[in-house]
């Protein structure tokens, strides 16, 4: 058990108060730096994404050799994904975001993969009726964000297992039960399913350098809790003569209740607003949420609230701040005292039910593609 100091971040379990900055030194991933977000920046067309600015995505893997090549003509691809669980909440939204935008801005294609198989493995209290519900439901979310349908292929792997498995089989061989073991520490009760299952979340991140048959290099905007699994993407990687796919590491958004971190396992259905969430129950929510405000008005008139331990402000700054004026001003004004917190929940619920409206509007037309968007079967002529 970790002391209270401690913290422990693995793809399967987020807990205690995480020291971000500890984390990138224990998993060796490198800063990232101003000089790459004012490359990323010129390369976007003159803005970066909020997430970006924002800091919200804080560490990386290769992203300067992927935009040399990118430089050089050599296009990308973006990966990522979702382990359909539950409903979606806001904060899961933010790798498919960013995704977007490096499509929209980039033109480059994406892939999604819905791991409906890890989470029936992983999740010992789900069915497979349910994970795959949430596969499709959190599908049409993440499809919703606006990916163009020409540009966007889905991996959701009980449908699309003939398309994965002719590479699964060769990142299988390559990975050892004793690495496996290394990097997510699973118990000795962990059904097997669960420990092959890191094969496949590798396999999108080399499915195009296989189907094209040449190098097509890899961005992957994930949670750092993810790294784990990439770690071992890379290290066999040039083994199987794919380029190591780069990747765009996010902290974890603190949840509405205030904890330090939102927990993987078990989290309260009152700590995010999740997707499925009618008005009435996102009013409540953000009414209740844990700030930084003091005891008394006259006292936060006087000294201020605190923006660094409030979940109202994690949601505007992850998500719902539309520019960097408006996010500075609504820093200001909280740490100033010139607003409380009453006024700047109704000015964010303003905000969320917009979005809500809205993304149940473009999640209606996502269903439209979203079928035809999975890939069923493995590119011509590598069955094997
Ligand atoms: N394992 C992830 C989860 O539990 C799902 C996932 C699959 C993923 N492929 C990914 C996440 C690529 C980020 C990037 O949600």
């Amino acid at each position: 058990m970790p002391g209270p100091e401690e913290f422990v971040v693995t793809p399967y379990e987020v807990r205690g108060r995480v020291d971000y900055d500890r984390l990138r030194e224990m998993f060796g991933t490198q800063e990232l730096t101003a000089e790459l977000l004012a490359r990323l920046r010129r390369l976007a067309g003159g803005q970066l994404h909020p997430l970006l600015e924002r800091g919200i995505y804080y560490t990386h893997r290769d992203l300067g050799s992927l935009l040399d090549a990118y430089e050089a003509g050599r296009p990308f691809f973006v990966y990522s994904g979702r382990g359909p669980s539950g409903p979606l909440h806001t904060s899961h939204l933010a790798h498919f975001e960013l995704c977007r935008w490096f499509q929209e801005r980039l033109g480059v294609p994406m892939y999604v993969q819905i791991t409906d198989d890890e989470k029936f493995w992983s999740r010992g209290g789900l069915t497979r009726e349910e994970t795959v519900r949430w596969g499709w439901e959190n599908l049409y979310d993440i499809l919703a964000l606006g990916f163009d349908p020409k540009r966007t292929r889905v991996f959701f792997d009980s449908r699309s297992i003939a398309a994965l498995y002719p590479l699964a089989i060769r990142v299988a061989r390559k990975i050892t039960y004793s690495s496996v073991k290394a990097v997510f520490g699973l118990e000795p009760s962990a059904n097997i399913g669960w420990i092959f299952y890191t094969a496949l979340q590798t396999v999108p991140a080399f499915w195009p350098s296989w189907a094209e048959r040449t190098s097509v290099p890899c961005l992957i905007p994930c949670g750092i809790d993810q790294d784990p699994h990439f770690r071992l993407s890379r290290d066999i990687a040039e083994g199987l003569g794919y380029p190591k796919p780069s990747l765009l590491h996010s902290r974890m958004v603190p949840g509405l209740l205030g904890e330090a971190a939102m927990s993987t396992t078990g989290a309260s259905p009152e700590n995010a607003l999740f997707l499925n969430d009618p008005p009435k129950v996102v009013e409540r929510k953000v009414r209740n949420a844990f700030t930084g405000g003091r005891a008394t008005v006259e006292e936060q008139r006087r000294l201020g609230a605190d923006p660094e331990v409030c979940s109202v402000w994690a949601l505007w700054k992850s998500r719902f701040a539309e520019s960097e004026d408006r996010f500075r001003k609504i820093t200001e004004d909280c740490r100033s005292g010139a607003m409380l917190c009453g006024e700047c929940k109704g000015l964010l619920l303003e905000r969320v039910h917009r979005f809500y409206t809205e993304h149940a509007a473009a999640r209606e037309r996502a269903k439209s593609w979203a079928e035809s968007a999975i890939v069923t079967g493995p590119p011509a002529g590598l069955e094997l």
